[in-house]
């Protein structure tokens, strides 16, 4: 078992310029749709973190030939050779977005065999709206223990409404229409910056797709696609970590490339907590001074365009600090509040009604040895880290390595205290007493 942990200590305000990489959730799905194309595609502004790392793993299983350029970010798929329809339970494990490759290989081979995803610890994951999709498009769907066997002999084009624009389900069903003959829909789709770059490749591959209002996807079936090049757009969570690690510092920071077009409500709301933000020409470049008087403020979680779920526990901390009460309401996950817990143990003021978290500011947070439950909240637990009075360690470093390229280097470089350590945690005395947390 390899042991590691990350390391903070209490930062000064953090200031600088950062260059930003491809969004994860955009390259995953971007590669699982390469398997709708014969041929080699090359993929740029790709970041090299662990479920990337899972995702060639899986492609290479298929048989398909990968190369990483990782210092050029690029990224080589030539899946001419793909001769395998089954992904291991093992892949399936690591990563539930393997989930995504079943609609490419319905459309080009007609099957797929997979292990049932399993949920985390941030809900149960089900993939039940995908397979309600297949199964009108004329796909039958065997499981047995938790594998899952679908086959197709032609995919039918029809009408598919969702009953909640989610984000896997839309992307594994168009991809699974690009190649049906005739016109399928896809109402209440998921319109999510990263489905949009999908669709931009899939587009490129000689599909033919439209976004009719308010979320309508409408795809005219073609008879082959084939391979693009293409740089993936810019990861608006990570622009949001970094300003918020900024925010939270009382500090400054350029993000020449933010994708600021995509993350108007999380701006907005930093705005509202009295930051000045400055939004660059054509809507990419974010410049941020902080406030030394954050207000809190609440917010809820939703589809796009409301204020991203991924971004909800970050930003959970500077409400920690916040002069004010903040409700948050998180309602695309039903359970992604397990870093309140952690934040609790560093001092910081939450009580959690369902789904809510009512956060009251603190004057300061206290460094702790905390445990990160997913990517998004070992983000947060390092944001608090860098305010915290002494040493914060964070283990479950595993998401963190999962959803981000060497983040903490970017944010040394801005000035933080942090690194990995790749040994056992050792044990630091909170500078917080236990028994003064509310739960
Ligand atoms: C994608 O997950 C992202 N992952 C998630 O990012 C992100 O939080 C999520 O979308 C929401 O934006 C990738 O793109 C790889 P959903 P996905 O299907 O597709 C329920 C991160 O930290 N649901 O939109 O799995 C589901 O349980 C990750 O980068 C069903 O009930 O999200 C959830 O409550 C975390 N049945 C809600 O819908 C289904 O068949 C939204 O899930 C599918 C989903």
């Amino acid at each position: 078992m390899s042991y590691g942990y990350l390391q903070i200590e209490q930062s000064g305000s953090l200031r600088g310029e950062v260059e930003l990489i491809g969004a994860k959730n955009a390259v995953l799905v971007i590669m699982a749709s390469l398997l709708l194309t014969n041929g080699k595609s090359r993929l740029t502004n790709v970041p090299c973190s662990s479920d990337i790392l899972h995702m060639i793993k899986l492609l290479e299983e298929l048989g398909a030939k990968v190369t990483f350029i990782k210092k050029e970010h690029c990224l080589e798929v030539d899946t001419t050779t793909v001769n395998n329809l089954r992904v291991s339970a093992h892949i399936m494990k690591k990563m539930r977005a393997s989930v995504l490759v079943m609609g490419p290989l319905l459309a080009r081979f007609g099957r797929a065999d997979i292990a049932l995803p399993g949920g985390c610890v941030i809900g149960k994951r089900p993939i039940d709206y995908h397979l309600r999709n297949f199964s009108k498009m004329g796909v039958t769907i065997e499981t047995s223990g938790d594998s899952l066997h679908v086959e197709v002999d032609e995919l039918k084009s029809t009408r598919l409404v969702l009953a909640y624009p989610s984000v896997g389900a839309t992307e594994n069903t168009m991809m699974a229409a690009v190649l049906a003959c005739g016109i399928t829909k896809i109402i209440n789709a998921s319109l999510e910056p990263e489905v949009l770059d999908l669709i931009t490749v899939l587009k490129k591959m000689g599909a033919h797709i439209e976004i009719a209002p308010p979320a309508t996807i409408i795809i005219q079936g073609v008879d082959d696609l084939y391979p693009i090049e293409h740089e993936i757009i810019i990861d608006r969570l990570e622009a949001g970590s970094l300003l918020l690690a900024a925010a939270v510092t009382g500090g400054e920071i350029h993000l020449p490339k933010a994708p600021a077009y995509a993350m108007d409500v999380f701006l907005l709301m930093l705005e509202q907590m009295g930051h000045k933000i400055e939004v660059e020409k054509n809507e990419r470049g974010i410049r941020l001074v902080a406030t030394n008087y954050p207000q809190a403020v609440s917010f809820k979680t939703g589809p796009y365009p409301s204020f991203p779920t991924d971004l909800q526990a970050p930003m959970m901390v500077l409400q920690c600090l916040a002069s004010g009460t903040s409700v948050i309401d998180e309602t695309v996950f039903e359970n992604r509040l397990l870093h309140v817990r952690e934040l609790q143990k560093m001092g910081a003021k939450i009580k959690l009604e369902g789904n809510k978290a009512i956060v009251t500011g603190v004057d300061e947070l206290y460094g702790a040895q905390v445990i990160a439950s997913d990517i998004r909240a070992s983000c947060a637990l390092v944001i608090a880290g860098l305010v915290a009075k002494g040493t914060t360690i964070v283990t479950g470093i595993q998401h963190w390595q999962r959803g981000y390229e060497a983040l903490e280097k970017k944010l040394a470089a801005l000035g933080a205290h942090v690194e990995i350590k790749f040994e056992r945690p050792p044990h630091i005395d909170s500078a917080y007493y236990e028994d003064q947390i509310i739960v």
